[in-house]
């Protein structure tokens, strides 16, 4: 009887082990795989950096959006292009609320 249930334990971790490597371009706290789609800009809130640690072994530009966080190859020119750009785009809201508070 206890192996019967042991066995389930271990068929409801491989199944989860499964699911977790279809979406394996998603981030889990951690990138180990880019995604190779390319976002619009402006589905795009911010982004962070990963790079290689012993527990990611990748580096990568991480764009978040609303809907989640996507792994980027930061090899791509258009990843840094969208990097300045909303490096851009802070330094504008930057600008502005400076000149508001004087
Ligand atoms: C923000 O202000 C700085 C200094 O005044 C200026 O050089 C820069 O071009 C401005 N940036 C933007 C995005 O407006």
């Amino acid at each position: 009887m206890v192996s019967i249930k042991a066995s389930v334990v271990v068929l409801t971790l491989l199944s989860a082990c499964l699911l977790a490597t279809n979406v394996s371009a998603v981030y889990h706290g951690c990138c180990r795989h880019y995604t190779t789609n390319k976002i619009p800009f402006h589905k795009i809130k911010g982004y962070s950096v990963q790079t290689v640690t012993e527990m990611c072994h990748i580096n990568s530009i991480i764009f978040h959006t609303r809907k989640g966080k996507a792994c980027m190859n930061p090899a791509h020119n258009w990843v840094m292009d969208y990097v300045n750009r909303l490096r851009t785009k802070a330094q504008m809201v930057h600008n502005k609320t400076s000149q508001a508070h004087g």
